[in-house]
């Protein structure tokens, strides 16, 4: 035995090192060394290890880069000194001046700039203890902030220890949490297909991140960390913030490549003009330039007004703007029956592209721009990416224009919308009959990552919906060679393609065939989970409300789309029929079933109850399945044993004594894995 915890010590230590370092190679380096299907093996090895020797994971362990911890609410953290924010300018003359207070402010001694990129996201403060990273605090109002430490802890461009000069070091870091720019449209891309509403641009949806409750949605999200400052109450640190940087550089940070010294006002306005272009080849959005004096002593020296320091100023690029005409507002119906407003414009060139239309994102934007058909409109990248519009150029405004207004029918079927309480969209609820979400529900269902049905494109979906052939996705099952040679430009060859590639889908697993009925919530990740937590369609149509919401993965909201879904659209039980009919995977097949470690719980039944603090709830009732046994989702008289955490609730303690069920703790439980 004492060989075996050995054992199990050294291999957890070297993968724990193993995988930090490939994560740094991958986040920080971009520069990896193993496939990410090896990398995955490894962290698979490392979690059952730690499942086994839960007193043996190390601080610094990879496994919490997957998050799994809830915060109900944020603890507030006092920061040691302010955070504050910056002078903002748009015009080199204001940096002269800048550079004229400065070199007064300092009486002439000589002193260094060090210009930083300005990159546009949420700064995050955080302490390392020892090397260890102890918390991890939002700017809130620059005094104190929300302790977000779960969550930062996902952020793979944030060391958990600290390595190289700074090993072991008690040091605050400061810096800039941020999206890659493909990265977010992939995000949104998602969100999309799952049906939630889309992020404005990369900074609104990582400041909209750091503040989830729920630290697994925050890992799946592609935040990184860019890091700009270093301070410590205990330790001799440089005098030159380049020097600083490049110690937080060797510890295991993202620094920016492109920070760079100079002395005089002359090289810095070369380099923030030779970036003025450069800066759309980056592969994430800055807004800016941040000067600041390079000496830390001087900057003592030079102090504080109330808001800002004297010893820097952010110089920000204008956004690259066009005016242009509104010629009009159309509104989009999609899969879900979410109306969305596009702003249809006068084309004009910007930024690289020419842009004809942009997006609205709803009513109260609509209401907040205040437009008329025919203004001229100032539009935006939005961050170089999507177009918006952001104010009416008043100027431009003609006495006859009508006020743009949400409509309140469905511009496809006429159907009066309705707006969900809570929601800033409006909805058609025709989903049966409404020829938008029609095509939308078949597009969806078509997806690669759904069915993958070739050769059923946007064109030839809106003929076979027009023609009422397809009104659900089961309808595609009865198309026959004959009805599709009868399109527009429809040959033999095509049809023979297209029935081939509906057999082929009727191959296509059970998870991604729950994914592609497009139930709204209901991406590829909470599919995935779904349908293994309920093997098969006759399973989860008998599954409650509360045994949907025990699924990983699957909150109050996922939980109630899908009941609805199941149980409360009156045509959900015809259209199952036939989807039964279809011959579509509609359970998981045995080699879909994973693999269990043992049988030590088989047939034994568990449920979790309260917060705790060694492992997600979501994790223990993976490990409840991974040893054969099953999860119950309420107290009664079957479920064999109650795993109880800190702060459970106390009328289901007190069912569980009436009922005289098994109360064991988490360690009691983990130690039944050993
Ligand atoms: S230094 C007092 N450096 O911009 C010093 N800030 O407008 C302020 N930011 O709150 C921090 N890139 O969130 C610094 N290279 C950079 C930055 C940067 C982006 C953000 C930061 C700050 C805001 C000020």
């Amino acid at each position: 035995m004492g060989n075996e915890v050995q054992e199990a010590e050294v291999r957890i230590q070297e993968l724990t090192r193993e995988l930090n370092d490939h994560n740094y190679r991958y986040y920080v380096l971009a520069q990896p060394s193993i496939s990410d299907q090896e990398f995955d093996k490894l962290l698979a090895e490392l979690q059952t290890l730690e499942t086994q020797w839960p007193e043996l994971q190390l601080p610094d362990s990879p496994t919490q880069r997957v998050g799994g911890t809830i915060t109900k609410s944020f603890p507030i953290f006092l920061h040691q000194k302010p955070l504050l924010s910056l002078g903002n300018t748009y015009s080199l003359e204001d940096l002269e001046e800048f550079d004229v207070r400065l070199r007064k402010g300092l009486e002439g001694h000589p002193f260094h700039y060090i210009i930083e990129h300005k990159f546009d996201g949420v700064a995050l403060s955080l302490h390392y203890v020892n090397g260890i990273l102890k918390h991890g605090v939002t700017r809130g109002d620059g005094k104190q902030g929300d302790e977000i430490t779960q969550n930062v802890k996902t952020i793979r461009t944030v060391p958990i220890r600290l390595k190289g000069a700074l090993a072991g070091a008690t040091i605050e870091v400061r810096g800039e949490v941020f999206m890659h720019t493909a990265d977010f449209i992939k995000l949104n891309q998602e969100r999309e297909e799952n049906g939630d509403p889309i992020f404005m641009n990369p900074r609104n949806s990582t400041a909209g991140t750091l503040k989830l409750q729920d630290s697994a949605e925050v890992a799946r999200r592609p935040l990184r960390l860019v890091a700009y400052y270093l301070d410590s109450q205990d330790l001799t640190l440089p005098n030159s913030d380049y020097e600083r940087l490049a110690l937080l550089q060797d510890s295991g940070f993202f620094v920016s490549p492109f920070n760079q010294v100079y002395s005089t006002l002359p090289e810095i306005k070369t380099h923030i003009d030779s970036w003025e272009h450069k800066r759309s080849e980056l592969p994430y959005e800055i807004d800016g330039m941040v000067l600041k004096v390079d000496e830390i002593q001087l900057r003592e020296e030079l102090g504080f007004t109330a808001k800002s320091p004297r010893w820097a100023i952010a110089y920000k690029y204008q956004a690259e703007q066009a005016i242009t005409q509104l010629n009009g507002v159309t509104f989009q119906v999609g899969r879900t029956g979410a109306i969305t407003p596009v702003a249809e414009l006068e084309p004009v060139w910007l930024a690289g592209t020419t842009v004809k239309r942009a997006s609205l994102y709803n009513a109260d934007e609509i209401n907040n721009l205040d437009l008329h058909i025919g203004d001229q409109v100032v539009i935006e990248k939005g961050g170089e990416i999507i177009p918006k519009i952001t104010r009416v150029h008043l100027p431009g405004r003609h006495a006859a224009g009508m006020k743009v207004s949400f409509i309140q029918t469905c511009p496809a079927c006429n159907t009066t919308l309705i707006r969900n309480e809570g929601e800033s969209n409006y909805y058609c609820t025709n989903h049966q009959n409404c020829p938008p979400q029609i095509k939308g529900r078949i597009e969806h269902f078509a997806h690669r990552k759904a069915l993958n049905i070739d050769g059923l494109g946007t064109e030839l979906i809106d003929q076979l919906v027009e023609k009422g052939w397809v009104k659900e996705v089961t309808d595609l099952y009865s198309l026959t060679k004959e009805n599709l040679i009868t399109l527009n430009r429809f040959g033999a060859k095509s049809a023979d393609n297209l029935i081939e590639s509906l057999e082929k889908s009727k191959r296509v697993p059970w998870p991604k065939v729950l994914f592609g009925l497009g139930i709204r919530y209901v991406g590829q990740t909470v599919a995935e989970k779904v349908a293994r937590a309920f093997p098969t369609l006759t399973d989860l149509r008998s599954a409650d409300r509360e045994s949907l919401v025990a699924v990983p993965e699957v909150g109050e909201k996922i939980a109630d789309s899908l009941y609805s879904w199941l149980h409360q659209d009156p045509n959900t039980p015809a259209f199952l029929a036939k989807l039964t009919q279809t011959g579509l995977q509609l359970s998981l097949s045995p080699e879909d079933i994973p693999e269990k470690i043992s049988d030590k719980l088989e047939g034994k039944s568990y449920l979790f109850s309260g917060v705790f603090t060694q492992f997600s709830r979501e994790k223990l009732q993976q490990m409840v399945l991974d040893h054969g046994g099953k999860i119950a989702t309420s107290v009664n008289k079957k479920l064999d044993c109650l795993v109880a955490g800190e702060n459970m609730g106390p009328s289901k303690l007190s069912k569980a004594q009436e009922l005289g069920i098994h109360l064991i703790s988490e360690d009691e439980f983990l130690s039944l894995l050993k």
